[in-house]
């Protein structure tokens, strides 16, 4: 109830802002004042992603601090993730960090990096996205949506976590309503193993597992702590289903519309918010394990994940069917599965 209420003043806030700058207020067409690039984002002022926009905003200003004033709006503050797209789309906001899982309803390029057990490593996975001849089809793919990709950001390995019992065989998930992100892809792997699943935004996560509309979630490990869902689910089990990105995208409007010059100062700024988050992502992991297993009592298990992917795994084939394009971009990604491995630890 707080929350909608919180929410409903952000939201009017934002209209007041964006009123601002459709009126010349606070923008550079006026001649003189400095224009504002709004970036939102969903997570806490302590998650690598803040932490990583906060260098952006740095480097931005240090550079361009003459024409342009970055501010970064965290916690939801200008919307969901999904109203956060939209904003961006329409040139409202200039930036915001999306799940790669909401953007495959924007694009269905994007399915690809959604889809369970996709990557074998987290090396496969680093180097795949780093890798532009496997992104560049898929962050190029929405420009006509009016907004484009500059960067990814790590959100490590996707688990479930549960308020009651662990999650040990496939089989435990059975019945059981899991939050799911909402996206085709993700309801699809939940009902393949077992799950009832229940799509909803990120933010209402939390209240939803106290209220006991949902027996648990999938995330990392941050979601425990940074967002306290390990207050109330005592068990973490790495099914390691998913390695789902987060995507920094860029309005179309606003990208257009740097010079040639300025475009390069960005490009060397979306760099740098890759390198800080992964940086930074690498010691927030660690830390909320820790936190996770000794302030909150989470129970961390390690089930045989076999039997998760064999449930999953005709999802491939389904996708590369369904989208024959992506084949050339998939046998990349197998590429490097067999040049990293799995690490059995
Ligand atoms: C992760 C991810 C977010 C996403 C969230 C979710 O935290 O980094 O971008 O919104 O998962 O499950 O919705």
């Amino acid at each position: 109830m707080m929350k909608k209420r919180y929410r409903a003043a952000a939201l009017a806030l934002v209209s007041l802002l964006l009123l601002g700058t459709m009126t010349g207020c606070g923008s550079s067409s006026s001649g003189g004042d400095k224009q504002i690039i709004r970036i939102g984002h969903n997570q806490s002022t302590n998650h690598p992603t803040h932490i990583a926009l906060q260098a952006f905003e740095e480097f931005i200003e240090s550079e361009l601090g003459d024409k342009y004033d970055v501010e970064v709006f965290p916690s939801e503050l200008l919307g969901s993730q999904n109203e956060m797209v939209q904003l961006t789309q329409t040139g409202a906001i200039n930036f915001c960090v999306a799940s790669n899982s909401l953007l495959e309803t924007f694009s269905d390029n994007y399915t690809l990096f959604n889809l369970p057990y996709l990557f074998v490593s987290s090396e496969a996975y680093h180097a795949s996205m780093d890798d532009e001849n496997i992104t560049g089809p898929i962050f190029e793919s929405t420009k006509q949506a009016g907004f484009t990709a500059v960067t990814w950001l790590d959100a490590g390995t996707r688990n479930f976590y549960t308020v009651d019992k662990p999650i040990e065989t496939v089989e435990d998930l059975k019945g059981l309503k899991i939050r799911v992100q909402q996206s085709p892809t993700n309801i699809e792997m939940m009902d393949r193993l077992g799950g009832s699943a229940t799509p909803m935004g990120f933010g209402d996560v939390y209240t939803s597992l106290q209220a006991n509309i949902i027996d648990g979630a999938e995330n990392n490990e941050l979601a425990l702590t940074d967002n306290g869902h390990g207050d109330v689910c005592k068990y973490y089990s790495y099914s390691m289903h998913q390695m789902i990105p987060d995507i920094l995208i860029g309005s179309n409007d606003f990208l257009d519309g740097l010079s040639d010059d300025e475009r390069a100062i960005f490009e060397e700024g979306f760099e740098l918010v890759n390198q800080v988050q992964r940086e930074e992502w690498v010691k927030a992991v660690e830390e909320s394990k820790d936190r996770a297993q000794n302030e909150q009592g989470v129970q961390f298990n390690y089930p045989d994940i076999e039997p998760f992917r064999e449930a999953c795994l005709p999802m491939h084939d389904d996708m590369l069917e369904k989208y024959p394009d992506l084949v050339p971009i998939y046998d990349a990604i197998q590429a490097y599965n067999e040049q990293y491995p799995a690490d059995e630890s």
